[in-house]
């Protein structure tokens, strides 16, 4: 393990924030990792980063942060039609679309061009363009910070939802993730049906792997800021689910809100991005934070904001949101 104290935490969260770490550990295999959580190291308070895309830190980080570096990706089985690849969790999440995309394995060209690495996509159960990163996970391994014993766990075992795996429940701060094992597809089914998807993928040429992913590359840059124009991390906020019955009393008012209707149609899952334009903060400032121009769910870091600034935003959004709508916006990103 190599160990760092007062380790500025600048290039390794994307909203950019100027904030330390009291202890920062770096490993690159998992033996070495469970040898030093069985010596006891972790004892108190203790956050795993990967690519940092998801974090805002509102103060220095008084506690152990871990990287975790382990790379590698491996074919791990095969038959006629799956491949199960094991994507070290050190690896970035794009690598590992690129790699399946060039060896003609689908299932994930979809979440193309997602920041962060393979360790924490299982965790917040990333998703994109219509597909969840659950619907192609075979199981997710990793140690117990407790004791650095190994575990593994199914798709099944692991709870995933819209957003939420059993390692955001239960197991929140208990393991460390060093790898998951995907089911991808040698015949794949492709997944047009998201917004403009499938009308760029013909103007790129028609159907192909390469092509979706190209696709999905252009539309996230189009519409997403690069976290070295402005710091951000994604959508800020997840989008919220109604009851059906006050859906429809919010198209009374607004008859062009949009909605997915989800299960037996009992719930209804409303983009905040559209809330939040409606609500008049579409490319705001806020100080030195700032609503996105093009994306109204993006919170953006506009140069040397913190991260109470950009929570302050937050906040006010939130409480805007719920007047206007009675909706409560619940943030996707994680304070710290
Ligand atoms: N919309 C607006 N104004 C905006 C933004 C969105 O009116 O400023 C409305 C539009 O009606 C649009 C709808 O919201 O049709 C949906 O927008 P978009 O397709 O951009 O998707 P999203 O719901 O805003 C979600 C994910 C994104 C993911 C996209 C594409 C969440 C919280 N976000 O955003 O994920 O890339 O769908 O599948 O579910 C991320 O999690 O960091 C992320 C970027």
């Amino acid at each position: 393990m190599q160990h760092y104290t007062n380790y500025s935490l600048k290039k390794r969260n994307t909203f950019g924030l100027d904030v330390k770490a009291k202890d920062f550990f770096v490993f690159e295999n998992s033996k070495e990792l469970s040898t030093w959580l069985a010596q006891g190291h972790s004892k108190g308070q203790i956050l795993v980063i990967g690519g940092g895309s998801n974090l805002l830190f509102t103060r220095d980080y008084e506690g152990i942060v871990l990287s975790p570096e382990l790379k590698g990706i491996e074919i791990i089985a095969e038959d006629e039609k799956k491949v199960l690849v094991r994507f070290a969790a050190g690896e970035e999440w794009d690598t590992c679309v690129q790699w399946a995309v060039e060896n003609g394995l689908g299932g994930i060209e979809n979440l193309s061009y997602i920041p962060g690495n393979a360790g924490a996509a299982p965790v917040q159960n990333i998703g994109a363009y219509g597909v969840e990163v659950a619907d192609v996970v075979e199981s997710v391994e990793g140690v117990m910070l407790e004791d650095g014993s190994p575990f593994r766990k199914s798709r099944g075992e692991c709870d995933f939802e819209y957003r939420y795996s059993i390692f955001k429940g239960p197991l929140k701060n208990k393991v460390v993730v060093t790898g998951v094992i995907l089911k991808l597809s040698k015949e794949p089914a492709f997944s047009l049906d998201y917004g403009a998807v499938r009308e760029q993928v013909s103007r790129l040429g028609g159907l192909s792997l390469g092509n979706i992913r190209n696709a999905i590359v252009d539309i996230r840059k189009e519409k997403l800021p690069e976290p070295d124009e402005f710091g951000n991390a994604g959508s800020f906020f997840k989008n919220p689910v109604v009851e059906a019955s006050s859906y429809q009393q919010l198209q009374k008012k607004w008859p062009e809100i949009p909605g997915y209707v989800l299960q037996n149609g009992e719930k209804v899952k409303v983009p905040a991005g559209w809330l939040i334009e409606k609500a008049g903060w579409k490319g705001r400032e806020f100080g030195n934070a700032g609503v996105h121009k093009k994306q109204a769910l993006v919170l953006i870091n506009r140069g040397h904001a913190t991260g109470s600034e950009i929570a302050g935003l937050a906040k006010a959004i939130q409480e805007d949101v719920f007047s206007t709508f009675g909706i409560q916006l619940y943030p996707e990103v994680n304070f710290l």
